[in-house]
């Protein structure tokens, strides 16, 4: 949440900090803001998206070697110009901009207000920055040591760059809990919270770490921790092309991603599974494939979509692998005190690698010895750094806010990770081993088929784009897709949606069944199909709506809905990872169709990085 970046070099620095702005606009759009340093501090900002910004800033002199830029998700104070970041110090020397959330800022401004600061903000961000500016100005430090000083009193969790009048070449940055990577050049240097603002600049990067600070100059970059000791850059090189941040000819990156599964799904399973030979190669679970076969526990950790993975997962693992799984959500499980015992596995599920909740309850369960295994897209993103071992996703950039690519590469993942543990431990006999591992490598196919009928989604969605609610009802395998459904037309077209097991509709959300209601069922060919059709006449008695996802060749179900869409055969339990994909095709289509901005829905952000 928020997205941040910095230039320090011989460019330009405001075309740097602004394309890097739009390239993470994903992390927040409330407001956007700039500073730039040129014979003074100059600082513009605006309510609203990263153009309209821009457009304000037309005709503005904006020459400067030197920029922080910063788009907003906001936590302490409504979307307005005065909370916008960059935010200036009370002497005007000193400006910052912050990700995250700082605790114990009502406490700081208190002091603050005594010594006759005042604020023109209600943020927690122009709290710290004239902490530091306080610390600066009584221990007559520089600034690097008053942003030690400070970062040492304060709880919560920021990234912070700052720029101070005084030293027109130097960006002071430093984090905890939120993401920061620094960009190196010849003579230059670029900050961002992800590696996009620099792709096309640099290959080599440094992943800042919890508790770090950064000196960067044009041609320095001095890491120190917060005890001022000098700590070396561990410079990685880059593996991301321009091409996988750009929409490539598709109206919104939502249905980009959406289109993109078959070659996402594929590089997921590229050298990992060979059907033929019967093999699955998972180094990260090799390695602690002693641990799986002895685990008395897999606890999963995830919020949101990635939680939803997560409960297939459940119902995955304990049918192929005969553990007991417990499916937790991050910030639930972080605040209790759960029972973690010796040889317990907690499996952490993120696309983003940055969720602050499934970050601190990873952190919490580690300190008690568990084993931490971490499924994530973003590579070398914090979660990945923390685990014990884990599995990538592969899927490249996610930047529609809705989880889409992510999640089928979640459950591709999975599902590998549970077929080799069910090998290993002996739990799956051969022929369904065997089965299954072919029956994954023809997912991608088959989500490319499905694809090309996107046109029948989109009249159903045309059809009762007029909705006010849905319902979305699955069984077994999918009923963690009937909750995926209903979240995604959530967050998308703003419907009010709810997801539930099929069965457990007569337990209370029938009352809601109308003639106006839209009903979606998750009904393809597996153990629970007849059971389902009886759920379906249960809402056709009661003249809802209802739309239903099944297998291609049944011939039952198109008698009873009145909307099908159909999806290639498949075992129950890979069915999922295709029935999920008209489902997000759905709620883009309704979006679409309800004038929502699908990439950017309202209040959310993507990452996201405050707990
Ligand atoms: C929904 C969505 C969110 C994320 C959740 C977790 O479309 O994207 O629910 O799944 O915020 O994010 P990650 O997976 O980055 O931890």
């Amino acid at each position: 949440m928020c997205g941040i970046v910095g230039y320090t070099g011989h460019r330009e620095a405001y075309p740097i900090v602004i394309k890097g702005l739009k390239r993470l606009e994903y992390r927040g759009y409330d407001s956007t803001g700039v500073a730039l340093l040129n014979g003074g501090l100059k600082v513009y900002k605006k309510k609203g998206r990263v153009a309209d910004l821009e457009e304000f800033l037309v005709g503005k002199d904006l020459h400067s070697h030197i920029g922080i830029g910063h788009t907003r998700w906001a936590t302490h104070g409504e979307p307005s110009d005065r909370n916008a970041h960059p935010h200036t110090s009370n002497s005007g020397k000193l400006t910052m901009i912050h990700n995250g959330i700082i605790e114990n800022y009502a406490q700081i401004k208190k002091e603050l207000l005594t010594k006759g600061y005042t604020f023109t903000s209600d943020t927690d961000t122009e709290v710290l920055l004239n902490f530091i500016e306080d610390i600066k100005e009584n221990n007559e430090c520089n600034l690097e040591e008053a942003v030690r000083v400070a970062l040492k009193r304060i709880t919560g969790a920021y990234c912070i760059l700052l720029l101070d009048e005084a030293d027109p070449e130097t960006i002071i940055a430093a984090r905890k809990g939120s993401p920061l990577v620094i960009g190196v050049g010849k003579g230059e240097h670029f900050l961002g919270s992800d590696a996009s603002p620099m792709l096309e600049y640099t290959k080599e990067v440094v992943y800042i770490n919890d508790y770090e600070l950064a000196i960067v100059r044009p041609d320095e970059l001095i890491l120190k921790n917060l005890g001022n000791e000098k700590i070396t850059p561990f410079v990685t090189k880059l593996d991301l092309k321009l091409a996988a941040i750009e929409k490539g000819g598709y109206e919104h990156f939502m249905l980009k991603e959406i289109f993109e599964q078959p070659s996402t799904i594929l590089d997921c399973l590229r050298g990992r599974l060979d059907a033929s030979a019967g093999m699955i190669t998972m180094s990260g679970v090799q390695q602690n494939i002693e641990a799986f076969k002895t685990a008395g526990r897999i606890i999963i950790v995830a919020c949101g979509t990635s939680w939803h993975a997560g409960l297939l997962a459940e119902y995955i693992i304990e049918e192929l692998c005969r553990i007991p799984v417990e499916v937790e959500y991050a910030s639930e499980f972080r605040y209790r005190n759960p029972v973690i015992n010796k040889g317990d596995i907690i499996i952490a599920i993120s696309q983003s690698g940055e969720t602050a909740d499934t970050l601190v309850a990873i952190n919490r369960a580690k300190e008690q010895g568990a084993i931490i295994f971490g499924i994530v897209n973003v590579v070398g993103s914090s979660i990945a750094r923390l685990s014990n071992g884990g599995a990538y996703t592969h899927a490249g950039p996610e930047i529609g806010v809705a989880s889409t690519k992510a999640f089928t590469g979640q459950l591709a993942v999975l599902t590998m990770m549970a077929l080799k543990i069910a090998k290993e431990k002996g739990t799956i006999a051969d022929e369904r081993y065997t089965q299954l591992l072919f029956e994954l490598e023809s997912v991608p196919e088959k989500v490319e088929a499905l694809l090309k009928n996107a046109d029948a989604i989109e009249a159903i969605a045309e059809k009762y784009k007029d909705a006010s609610d849905a319902l979305f009802l699955g069984r077994g395998y999918n009923f963690p897709i009937a909750l995926e459904g209903a979240l995604k037309l959530k967050e998308i077209s703003y419907i009010h949606a709810e997801g539930y097991p099929a069965a457990e509709m007569k337990h209370g959300p029938i009352a809601l069944v109308t003639a106006t209601l839209p009903v979606v069922f998750i009904a393809t060919n597996d153990t629970y199909h007849e059971k389902i059709i009886s759920n379906i006449q249960e809402i056709k008695a009661r003249k809802g709506k209802v739309i239903a996802i099944i297998t291609e060749g049944d011939d039952v179900i198109p008698g009873l809905a009145d909307d099908v869409f159909y999806v290639p055969a498949a075992d129950e339990i890979i069915a999922p990872i295709l029935s999920c994909v008209p489902l997000q095709l759905l709620s883009y289509y309704m979006g679409i169709a309800r004038g929502v901005d699908v990439d950017k829905p309202r209040n959310l952000a993507k990452s996201v990085t405050v707990e």
